[in-house]
């Protein structure tokens, strides 16, 4: 296992929408475990592939305590089964180190995904999970959490991570 080093906002790769997996082999388990490790080492609770430069169809996300839970989706696909409930969080992003910002979400929404196996599956998740799944779907599209906030504060937030640089 190794850990990938993690684009960082405005990097115009974050940009790029994924592509869908085709193959799952040995090499997208060493993919998935490496973006496992990464996430981990910085204490995220949710990766994709697009944050490390990959962009294939893949996310890892771990919402637990104890850091022992993780959820390995490919291809995901979420549908919004109710667009007029929505929820408040205050989220971050290891691409945008050090800002938070209150996005809202629908909140009723089912997963459908490919496991490491290539398996379909579905779930309904709630709460933070049904969050953590959007913002990584984001990713995946070449969105970020920023993206749904002003271009003011989005500029700002710009500025501050290109001069810590
Ligand atoms: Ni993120």
């Amino acid at each position: 296992m190794a850990i990938r080093k993690i684009l960082k906002f405005p990097d115009q790769d974050l940009r790029t929408k994924a592509e869908n997996i085709a193959v799952f082999d040995d090499e997208l388990k060493v993919l998935t475990d490496d973006m496992l490790e990464t996430m981990y080492s910085v204490n995220g609770i949710g990766l994709a592939a697009t944050q490390i430069g990959i962009h294939k169809r893949v996310a890892v996300i771990d919402i637990s305590p104890e850091k022992n839970e993780p959820l390995i989706i490919i291809n995901p696909e979420v549908e919004i089964l109710d667009a007029t409930k929505k929820e408040d969080y205050d989220e971050g992003c290891l691409s945008v180190p050090g800002f938070f910002e209150t996005i809202s979400r629908p909140s009723e929404i089912k997963l459908i995904y490919k496991n490491l196996e290539g398996s379909q599956k579905e779930i309904k998740p709630e709460g933070l999970l049904t969050k953590v799944i959007q913002h990584e779907l984001d990713h995946l599209n070449g969105r970020l959490f920023v993206d749904h906030i002003s271009q003011l504060k989005r500029r700002r937030i710009r500025n501050k991570i290109v001069k810590q640089k």
